[in-house]
This record gives structure tokens, C-alpha cells and sequence, in this order.
């Protein structure tokens, strides 16, 4: 799709070519310094470190990092709201928080210069998805405490864009001022890029014609079937984009669309390691666990080997000279385990990907059925598919078939009517867990 072949190397920042030897010592001497802000302005961090009997100015390589305590969600909910922050509080130009689906919300906070530092990463990673100064960047991620639409919002901004800051919802409008705008990108969740790609054939066109070039897409998980789906239908180049509050909001990490291989970690600014997930050790690059970032020059609230709960991989570096991530399989918290078998979502999606009859629209069920978990997908048809009950009877044998074979579990399907299936506005839930809602 893409007729980017290369980027124009006047475009890119020194460090994004620069060599291996000059982006470590730039990591040594940054981490370093991130270490020694947060053992001297944070008690936790100091805490953690004095009783783990370990000192910043213990720290020579970059591999000594591993020697020094996780930080963990639970941390950030420990000190909640503004115990994390390395500076005080009127230094703190802006706070922002994920929801979290139980208990307290963990907090972020940001001076000036950290607003700045994030809004030049994600100018870059807009950079590296295509994005140039004068393009016009239609943002449907959320605006609030969501870090989605105020960080995409503010490095559009810094590349020199002009920004329609339109937030997720009111699906009709979105595609009006698509119309209307024609935008060059667009900035949203890949589940809801789909949602409104059906607003627009309901309204009778073709999502193809519209203006859009590039989506960056982000902030859930998403496989290469959903990719070729977005980009069929929107006749568009979609990239991945990476990121998580805790460590900053988007543009931790971002794919390049000339090889499309991949987010690029913007290593200069956050330093990554896979672990094992169950003993915490660390693996080589390319073995398959969760990440770890440290952030490199965040000043308002720095953290230290946070663990993301991201599953993924440290792949070597390709069009940029920092290395890259594969494509999130799942989150830990989100791997069912069905009669013993792990299942991540990303795998159903694949496979209700591959039938052409069904859309990309599906949610995953789990109920109890006496001591055994029970799976259920539901999914719909395509507007354009026979809705007749015998094709989608035919449709739920032939996924049923796939699960089986593919993943090895055996799960309930059900095909419904167009549109049945709930369609978010942001992050789409896959997973309606009704064991929980029964215990
Ligand atoms: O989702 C930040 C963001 C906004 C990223 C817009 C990209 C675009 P949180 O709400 O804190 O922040 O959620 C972070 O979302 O740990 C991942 O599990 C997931 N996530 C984010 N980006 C991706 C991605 C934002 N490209 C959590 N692929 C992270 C898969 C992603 N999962």
C-alpha cells in the first residue's frame, strides 16, 4: 500500500542513525542520571533500592540495570496520587491518569520540559509513519486524562501539523469532518478506525475514497489480519504506535512505514528489557516476554524498570538504529487460560479475521460451567454477507473448527446480524469475563 520506499534522511533526528556504541553511551550517562533523580527526590525509589542493597552509583554498564528493583503498578497505587513525583508538585505542569478497571487510577505527572520531550517523541513517531510539517491530522484518541488525544494533540502540533482535535465519539461527525476537512491522517484506535469505517458505507461511501493516507493507529492490541483489513478498506497505510501512561502516553514506541516491521522503541528516552514473567530474569533479545522500560529523562515522575505487563520481543534495528518490538501478542493480564491452554485474543482474531463472511467486530465470553472454564466468541456478519440462519450456522462451524485446530480449545460461536456486536469509541473490550460477575 505504502509508496514510501525511504525516508529522507534530512528529515531524521542524528540519534535516529546514529551507531550503536554513540546510542549507548547516551543510554549509560542518561540512565545514570534517571537512577540517581529518583533514589535522591523519590522515598520510594530510595526505599526500594536501600533494601535491595543497591546503589545508583552502582550501575557501570548498561547490564547492571538488572540488579536494581522492578516498580509494578501496584507501586504507583501504593503512593497514589502524587507519591511518585521526583519534583514538587508546582513543577508539575500537567497530571494525567489511566482509568484502571478496579480501584484507584495511577497517576502521571509532567513538568514543561517532560510535555515537550513527549510531544517531540511523538512528532518523530508521526515523522516515522509518513507525517509531514503541513499535513493535516484528524485526532480521535480521547482527550482527558487519557494520555491518547492531548499526546498525539501536542506532537502534531511540534512536527508543524495542523490538528483537528475532534476526540473520540460522535461517529457521524467524525466522518462529516472527514469529508468535509479531508484530513491526510488520522490518529485513533484501530477498533474504532473499523467503527468508522462502517459509518462511513452506512452512510453509502466508500471509506477508500476519503483523504486519508496514514492512520496510527494504537492503544490496544491489534494483529497483521487487522492491519490488511484497515488498509483495504480505507485504502490507507496503517503504523503502529506504542505507549503506555506510566511511562509517558504514546510514542514510547513507533512503527516506520517503510518496512512496517514493527514499533521502533525511541531508545534515547526509555531504555527496554524482556523478562521472564514468572522469575523476573532477564532475556536476550528476540526471546519472547514482558517488557520493562526505564525512563531515560522523564523529570516529573521518573520510572525505574516499570514492568508494562506487555508481552512482546526486542528485535534488532531496521530502518532507525534503535531496536524495535514485535507486535504486542497480549497483555499478561489478559491471557485466558481455557482447560490449560493459554489463549490470547489476538489469536481468535486472527482466525475471525481469515472468514470473509465475518467482520472484525468480536467479543470474547467466559462463564463457568461447574469446575470449567467455559469460552464463548460472539461475532457478526459482514453487511454483505447471506444473513440467511443457515449461512451463519455455517460460519459458526467453521470458526468453531478453526479454534479447535488452531488454538486446541473448544469455545462456543456465535454468528449474529451486522452490527450486533457492541463497538467501542476507544479501546474496544474483547474480554466479558462472567466468572467474575457470578463469584
Ligand atoms: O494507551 C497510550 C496510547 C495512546 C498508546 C494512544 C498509543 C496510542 P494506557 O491507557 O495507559 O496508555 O494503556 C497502555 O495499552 O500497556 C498496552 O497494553 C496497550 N497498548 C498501547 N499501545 C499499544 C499497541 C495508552 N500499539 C496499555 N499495541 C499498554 C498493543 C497497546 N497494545
Amino acid at each position: 500500500m505504502s509508496t514510501v520506499t525511504t525516508q529522507d534522511p534530512d528529515l531524521l533526528e542524528p540519534i535516529e542513525t546514529a551507531t550503536a556504541d554513540e546510542l549507548r553511551d547516551l543510554q549509560l550517562k542518561r540512565l545514570k542520571w534517571s537512577l540517581g533523580h529518583a533514589y535522591d527526590n523519590v522515598a520510594a525509589y530510595r526505599r526500594k533500592f536501600d533494601s535491595a542493597g543497591i546503589r545508583p552509583a552502582d550501575l557501570k554498564t548498561l547490564e547492571d540495570l538488572a540488579h536494581f528493583p522492578f516498580t509494578t503498578k501496584q507501586d504507583l497505587r501504593e503512593h497514589y496520587p502524587f507519591g511518585m513525583f521526583a519534583v514538587p508538585r508546582k513543577q508539575v505542569a500537567r497530571i494525567h491518569a489511566s482509568s484502571g478497571t478496579t480501584g484507584k487510577p495511577t497517576v502521571a505527572g509532567y513538568t514543561r520540559e517532560d510535555i515537550d520531550t513527549w510531544a517531540r517523541l511523538v512528532a518523530r513517531s508521526i515523522r516515522a509513519a509518513g507525517g509531514r510539517a503541513g499535513d493535516l491530522v484528524h485526532i480521535a484518541y480521547g482527550y482527558g486524562l487519557f494520555t491518547g488525544g492531548l499526546g498525539a494533540h501536542y506532537g502534531a502540533e511540534k512536527l508543524g501539523c495542523t490538528v483537528i482535535p475532534m476526540s473520540g465519539g460522535q461517529t457521524e461527525k467524525q466522518v462529516q469532518l472527514i469529508g468535509d476537512f479531508g484530513p491526510d491522517i488520522i490518529m485513533v484506535t484501530p477498533s474504532y478506525l473499523l467503527n468508522i469505517a462502517d459509518e462511513f458505507e452506512r452512510q453509502g461511501i466508500d471509506p477508500a475514497d476519503s483523504s486519508l493516507r496514514i492512520a496510527i493507529c494504537g492503544a490496544e492490541p491489534w494483529t497483521d489480519a487487522m492491519r490488511t483489513e484497515i488498509e483495504t478498506r480505507l485504502g490507507l497505510d496503517a503504523v503502529d504506535i506504542y505507549g503506555l501512561s506510566e511511562v509517558m502516553g504514546p510514542g514510547v514506541a513507533n512503527e516506520c512505514i517503510e518496512t512496517k516491521d514493527g514499533p521502533v522503541i525511541w531508545e534515547d528516552h526509555f531504555y527496554p528489557e524482556i523478562i521472564d514473567p514468572q522469575s523476573g530474569q532477564t532475556l536476550t533479545d528476540g526471546a519472547e516476554g514482558e517488557l520493562v522500560l526505564t525512563s531515560l529523562t522523564k523529570q516529573a515522575m521518573p520510572v525505574i524498570r516499570y514492568r508494562t505487563r506487555d508481552l512482546t520481543r526486542l528485535l534488532p534495528p531496521s530502518a532507525r538504529s534503535m531496536r524495535r518490538m514485535a507486535r504486542i501478542a497480549g497483555r499478561s493480564d489478559d491471557m485466558l487460560i481455557i482447560r490449560g491452554v493459554n489463549v490470547f485474543p489476538s489469536q481468535i482474531e486472527e482466525l475471525v479475521l481469515r472468514q470473509n463472511e465475518l467482520s472484525p467486530h468480536y467479543v470474547i465470553e467466559l462463564e463457568r460451567n461447574g469446575q470449567l472454564d467455559a469460552i464463548s466468541v460472539r461475532c457478526e456478519l459482514r453487511p454483505d454477507a447471506s444473513s440467511a440462519a443457515r449461512s451463519r450456522d455455517a460460519s459458526a462451524l467453521m470458526l468453531q473448527q478453526q479454534i479447535k485446530a488452531y488454538i486446541g480449545i473448544s469455545a462456543r460461536v456465535e454468528v449474529g446480524q451486522p452490527g450486533c456486536i457492541e463497538r467501542s469509541v476507544g479501546k474496544a473490550k474483547r474480554i466479558v469475563d462472567k466468572r467474575t460477575l457470578l463469584a
